[in-house]
């Protein structure tokens, strides 16, 4: 039978940079004016309006919003004008919208894609317990095992002390614990108040100065940085988090399995996965938007699996010449 869909045959990565620079754009003209939807809602505006024009059968398959009803690009939310090849995206339009809504550093504009029916993970819990490494961790780490074990053998393969070692964690209360344990092990911390993808990225990035991200945080996210990884090289684990007896309850009864560890390639399982992220507010892994009259500067990061290019890309929009509905609300 004739296969009606058209193969992937170019980089869909320089497509989604156009998409994450909109999002960046439009959300950081309302940094620091302490408004989280607002910020969300231009993103997602944003992001809708370029991923409309994109030749592609997409679907959205990983989306985000229900934790906090924020706007969204809902799950099954059908993307691109269905000319090109069938698509699963995962996106989070701002990661770290509590960041950009007070002008704080850190917040990224996201999106990937992959080949239909690559993107899985516990869908049933909104949050999963995460460990992420980068290529010379990578199989040396468990998100079953102790903070300890964990870091006596990321310092052992990366050929360093584990006081040498340093670890991002969300600061929640939740983490008390891992805190506790990561302190004791000898290892250092770096705390984080959101945005726990620019930080597994970062920790899967060579030299970054960070080791591992750990702890638990949102699912999609999770997900997001499984891409990320496959372009990377590295390694993240994901466990379903249930937060109470109903949601486990509840997630049991929709067919989630506890105690499967996620590995990346279980949460992103294509061969072709493709990622860009746009800084919104500068942080560690992209600098922010900074604008000056009638245009903007953007910094981003465009990847893809198969030949593993990570471009860097620094973007100027005049907006003069440009359509502006594009990037306002
Ligand atoms: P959003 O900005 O998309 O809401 O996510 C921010 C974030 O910090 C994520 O990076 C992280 O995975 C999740 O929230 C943690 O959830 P919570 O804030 O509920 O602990």
């Amino acid at each position: 039978m004739k296969n009606i869909h058209p193969a992937i045959d170019r980089n869909f990565a320089m497509d989604l940079v156009r998409v994450t620079e909109a999002a960046a754009i439009a959300s950081a003209q309302h940094a620091g004016k302490g408004d989280k939807e607002l910020v969300d809602q231009a993103a997602v505006d944003a992001m809708r309006f370029i991923l409309g024009s994109l030749s592609m059968d997409g679907i959205v398959v990983i989306g985000e919003g229900e934790k906090d009803e924020a706007p969204m690009l809902f799950n099954g939310e059908l993307i691109g004008d269905k000319s090109g090849p069938q698509m699963d995206i995962a996106v989070d339009p701002i990661d770290g919208t509590t960041l950009l809504s007070k002008g704080l550093p850190g917040a990224i504009a996201v999106i990937a894609l992959s080949e239909r029916g690559a993107m899985n993970c516990p869908k049933e819990v909104m949050y999963v317990n995460k460990i992420a490494v980068g290529k010379e961790a990578k199989g040396h780490v468990d998100v079953n095992a102790s903070a300890n074990t964990n870091l006596k053998n990321i310092a052992k393969a990366k050929k360093k002390r584990i006081s040498e070692l340093t670890v991002v964690v969300l600061d929640r209360p939740r983490h008390d614990g891992l805190l506790e344990d990561i302190r004791t092990a000898g290892a250092r911390i770096k705390l984080i108040s959101d945005g726990d993808v620019a930080a597994g990225i970062h920790a899967a990035m060579a030299n970054s100065g960070v080791d591992a991200l750990m702890g638990i945080g949102g699912t999609p996210e999770g997900v997001i940085v499984a891409a990320a990884i496959r372009c990377i090289g590295g390694e993240i684990q994901c466990k379903a988090w249930p937060r109470n007896d109903d949601e486990r309850d509840q997630a049991i009864t929709g067919g989630a399995d506890l105690n499967k560890v996620y590995t990346t390639e279980d949460l992103v399982a294509g061969e072709e996965v493709f990622f860009a992220a746009t800084g919104a507010s500068s942080g560690d892994l992209l600098r922010g938007v900074n604008f000056f009259a009638n245009g903007a500067q953007t910094h981003s990061l465009a990847m893809r699996s198969r030949s593993a290019t990570l471009r860097w890309i620094d973007t100027i929009h005049d907006f003069t010449r440009l359509d502006k509905t594009r990037y306002s609300t």
